[in-house]
C-alpha cells in the first residue's frame, strides 16, 4: 500500500473549544489547502463521520467545506480506555499512514487527561518519545497550581521531550498581540518612552459579556485568576514588560519573559479584588470561585520603578473588550511661562478586541487664536486594512505547530513564572473576601464596597 502523510488527531473533539474554535480554526485555514491528508476527532460520544460533522457545525454554529468533511473522521475514545486507542492505530495502519510523517495531537482536554493520554498514544504506537515530527499542542489549563503543573511536567517528561510539547496560549495568536514587539521596539517614540520613568500605569484588560455558560465544571475548579491571569494577562504583561531580547528567535523572546515574569510581584499596598457574578451560585450552591478579578502588579526592576500593572478580567461585566493600556505620567506646560498647564496624561492603548487597533492621546493646542491645550486621539485601525478573512488566533498556532516554529508557544519555565504569580494573587484574594456583583455591571469594584 502506498504510504500516507500527515494526521491531526484532536482529542476532547465533542467539546465547547473543539467546535468554537479548533474546527472554524480548520475550516478557515482550509480555504488555503490544509496540510493534513486525516484529521481524527476523538471523543466518548457514539458518533461516526458525517454524524461528528453535524453535531460539530451545530454547536459551533459554522459550515465545515466538502473537502473537509472528506479529511474529518471520527473515532470514539474515553481517555483510559487502552483498547480504543488500539483501534484508532488499526484503523490509521488500515489507510497506510506512514508513522514517521508528521503527527499532531492536540489535546483539549482537562489536565488531569494528559497524562493518561500520552500514555496510552505510546503505548497504541501512534506516538514516539522523541520523535520531532510529532508534536502535542497541549491547552490551557496546564495544571491548577504551580505544585500541580510541576507534577504534571514532571510526569510528562518521561513520555515526551520538550521539544515535542507546544503549550497553547491563544493569545498569543493574535493580531495586535502578536503587534506589541513592532510596536514596542520599532517606534523611537516608544522605545525612548518604554520605563517607569514616563509611564505610571499599564492596565491589561480582558473583560466579557458571557458567563461560564456549559464550561461549568471546569470554570468552577479554576476562576478567572487561573482562567485568564495565569495564561493571556500575564502574557501579555509580560510583553509589554519585557527587557529587548537579544533577537527575535523563540529561545530570546522567551528568555525575556521568563526574566519579568520572575521580577513581577504582587503590590502590598493594593490587595487583589475578587468578585462573583450574582446567579452563578444558583449553577455552583456555595461555590466560592471568583468570575472577576483585578490585581495590581509591580516589577523588581530599576526600569519599572514606579509603574503599576492593573490586570483585570471578568465574566458577565458590562461589554467584551481586551486591551492594553499605558497612562503615561502628567506634564506640566510651560509656553510663556507666565503660567503652567497641567496637560492631561498621555495615553497609548492597544486594542485587542473588538476593535484592532492602537490609539494614542497626545495633547493639541484648541483650534483658534488661543493656546489652550485639549487632548486629542489619534486613531489606527489595523483590521480595517485587512483583506479577505481576518487570521484568527488559532489558525496561526495551527500553522506553527504544524511548521515547528515554537515562537507563539509557552515554555515550561515560562509557565511556572505565571503559575507562581497567580498562585499569589489567589492567596492574597481569598484574605479578602469575595464581592458579589449584579451581571451586566461596567464597574464590578462600585458593587459591595470593593476598592
Ligand atoms: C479562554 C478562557 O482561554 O479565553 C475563557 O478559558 C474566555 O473563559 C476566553 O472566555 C476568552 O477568549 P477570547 O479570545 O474570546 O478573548
Amino acid at each position: 500500500m502506498e504510504s500516507r502523510g500527515a494526521l491531526l488527531c484532536i482529542f476532547g473533539a465533542t467539546g465547547d473549544l473543539a467546535a468554537k474554535k479548533i474546527l472554524p480554526a480548520l475550516q478557515q485555514w482550509s480555504n488555503d489547502n490544509i496540510p493534513f491528508e486525516r484529521i481524527w476527532c476523538l471523543g466518548r460520544r457514539p458518533l461516526d463521520g458525517p454524524g461528528y460533522h453535524a453535531f460539530v457545525e451545530a454547536k459551533g454554529n459554522f459550515r465545515l467545506s466538502e473537502g473537509l468533511k472528506k479529511a474529518i473522521d471520527y473515532h470514539r475514545l474515553a481517555f483510559d480506555d487502552a483498547a480504543a486507542y488500539h483501534s484508532l492505530a488499526a484503523r490509521i495502519g488500515a489507510e497506510g499512514f506512514d508513522p514517521a510523517a508528521k503527527r499532531l495531537f492536540f489535546l483539549a482536554v482537562k489536565p488531569e487527561a494528559v497524562v493518561p493520554i500520552i500514555d496510552q498514544l505510546q503505548a497504541a504506537g501512534l506516538f514516539t518519545t522523541g520523535n520531532p515530527e510529532h508534536r502535542l499542542l497541549l491547552e490551557k489549563p496546564f495544571g491548577e497550581s504551580l505544585e500541580s503543573a510541576a507534577a504534571i511536567q514532571q510526569r510528562l517528561l518521561p513520555l515526551a521531550a520538550e521539544e515535542q510539547m507546544y503549550r497553547i496560549d491563544h493569545y498569543l495568536g493574535k493580531e495586535m498581540i502578536r503587534n506589541i514587539l513592532t510596536i514596542r521596539f520599532a517606534n523611537r517614540i516608544f522605545t525612548e518612552s518604554w520605563h517607569g520613568g514616563a509611564i505610571e500605569t499599564v492596565e491589561v484588560i480582558s473583560i466579557e459579556t458571557s458567563g461560564v455558560e456549559e464550561r461549568l465544571e471546569y470554570y468552577d475548579r479554576a476562576g478567572a485568576v487561573n482562567d485568564m491571569v495565569q495564561s493571556h494577562l500575564l502574557q501579555m504583561a509580560a510583553l509589554v514588560a519585557m527587557e529587548t531580547p537579544q533577537n527575535l528567535e523563540p529561545e530570546s523572546i522567551r528568555r525575556a519573559k521568563i526574566d519579568v515574569l520572575n521580577q513581577m510581584r504582587l503590590d502590598s499596598l493594593h490587595p487583589p479584588v475578587i468578585g462573583q457574578y450574582a446567579g452563578y451560585a444558583t449553577q455552583a450552591p456555595g461555590s466560592t470561585t471568583e468570575t472577576f478579578v483585578e490585581a495590581t502588579l509591580r516589577i523588581d526592576a530599576p526600569q519599572w520603578r514606579g509603574t503599576r500593572f492593573v490586570v483585570r478580567t471578568g465574566k458577565k461585566l458590562g461589554e467584551k473588550r481586551t486591551e492594553i493600556r499605558l497612562h503615561f505620567r502628567p506634564t506640566r506646560l510651560c509656553l510663556n511661562c507666565s503660567e503652567t498647564l497641567e496637560a492631561a496624561p498621555n495615553q497609548l492603548v492597544i486594542e485587542v478586541f473588538p476593535q484592532e487597533g492602537v490609539q494614542l492621546r497626545f495633547n493639541s493646542k484648541t483650534p483658534g487664536y488661543g493656546y489652550g491645550v485639549e487632548p486629542v486621539t489619534a486613531d489606527y485601525c489595523h483590521s480595517c486594512r485587512m483583506i479577505g478573512n481576518k487570521p484568527e488566533a488559532y489558525v496561526k498556532l495551527l500553522k506553527d505547530a504544524w511548521s515547528g516554529d515554537k515562537t507563539l508557544f509557552a515554555g515550561f519555565a515560562e509557565l511556572q513564572a505565571q503559575w507562581r504569580i497567580a498562585d499569589e494573587i489567589q492567596a492574597a484574594a481569598r484574605e479578602h473576601g469575595l464581592v458579589v456583583y449584579p451581571p451586566g455591571v461596567w464597574d464590578m469594584r462600585e458593587q459591595g464596597g470593593a476598592t
